[in-house]
């Protein structure tokens, strides 16, 4: 029997590190997926990882909870593998390859795709019928376990997939009659997003009659936002990222490689362009119907940089070659 199973990567359009502050965030599930195929291992009681688009293979020893790696990769990644296989309680004999065509590091949910659809093939395999609120609410735990903290965010649009309003920890789908053209252009420094949200913390500390009305203000865009996605309005809603990104660099996590291509990008047509995720370093997303080629084409002279669309598939289960 082998099992595959897909789960999208995701980037967040508004209301990042406001949204650890209790406000809310919309997040957007992208067209690009990660990939884990489980099949029978070698070696008995022992979980054989690949992912070779990172070179990391690693052994995973359930019953001792160890891992061990091979490859010249970051293990990190194994640690949420692991975490999401004994959730299902599923036996070890099994080897696990894993694709991806996301970029890890770079703000744009590959852990939390990992985690989801590891979950979500393991469970299968076993023949465990699992809900997407399982899916979902178990992947935020893995997470929670090992990052030590994390918003349910990233695990919940890699499951659910399409557009997502957050608030106080509830969810609720956005429908959008029309795709979002963006690019993804990402610098090759990954942010801290531990350091950078404590940082936000201090200063909202040391200026909380500063920062506090700019999220008040981030909460109000995000809002409107929310709107502007149901009817489509581009101008509004390429504004509304302008603001928030001008937003974002007040609350100290912009970085001057983000500023560069999110005003590259605006030159080249994009409507709005803010960065995404943690900030400083990472990744930032453009807004442009129509100009998607233009903007790409100049991000690329610059950094890495993709187009994207919007994923309505959540996680899947894509192949079952004898399991059903
Ligand atoms: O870097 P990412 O995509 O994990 O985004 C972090 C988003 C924050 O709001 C800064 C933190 C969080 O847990 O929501």
């Amino acid at each position: 029997m082998e099992i595959t199973a897909s789960a999208p990567g995701k980037v967040i359009l508004f209301g990042e590190h406001a949204v650890v502050l209790g406000k809310p965030a919309i997040a957007v599930a992208v067209d690009r997926r990660v990939r884990v195929t489980i099949r029978k291992g070698k070696e008995q009681g022992i979980f054989d990882v690949e992912i070779p688009s990172l070179d990391v293979q690693g052994s995973i020893y359930p019953e001792e909870g160890t891992i061990e790696k091979y490859g010249h990769g970051e293990a990190g990644i194994l640690y949420y593998i692991k975490g999401a296989l004994q959730k299902t309680g599923i036996k070890g004999g099994l080897e696990l390859e894993v694709s991806l065509d996301i970029p890890v590091g770079a703000g744009l949910g590959s852990s939390a795709a990992i985690t989801v659809a590891t979950l979500a093939a393991a469970a299968r395999y076993n023949k465990q019928d699992l809900t997407r609120e399982q899916i979902a609410e178990t992947s935020h735990q893995v997470e929670l376990e090992v990052q030590g903290a994390a918003s349910p965010m990233d695990t919940a649009i890699s499951t659910y997939g399409g557009v997502i309003y957050l608030s106080k920890g509830e969810v609720t789908h956005l429908q959008t009659a029309r795709n979002l053209p963006l690019v993804v252009g990402y610098t090759p420094q990954p942010g801290n997003t531990g350091e950078l949200v404590a940082g936000v913390a201090k200063r909202r500390n040391t200026y909380p009659n500063i920062i506090n009305p700019i999220l008040d203000s981030i909460e109000n865009l995000t809002n409107e936002a929310r709107e502007a996605i149901i009817k489509v309005e581009e101008k509004r809603l390429g504004e509304l990222m302008n603001i928030n990104q001008g937003l974002l660099d007040a609350l100290g996590v912009n970085t001057w490689e983000l500023s560069r291509l999110v005003y590259t990008a605006r030159q080249a047509g994009a409507l709005g362009s803010k960065l995404t995720g943690a900030g400083g370093g990472g990744s930032m997303i453009a807004y442009c119907p129509g100009r998607t080629r233009e903007v790409l084409k100049e991000l690329e002279n610059l950094e890495n940089a993709f187009p994207v669309g919007i994923s309505s598939k959540g996680v899947t289960l894509e192949l079952d070659k004898e399991g059903n």
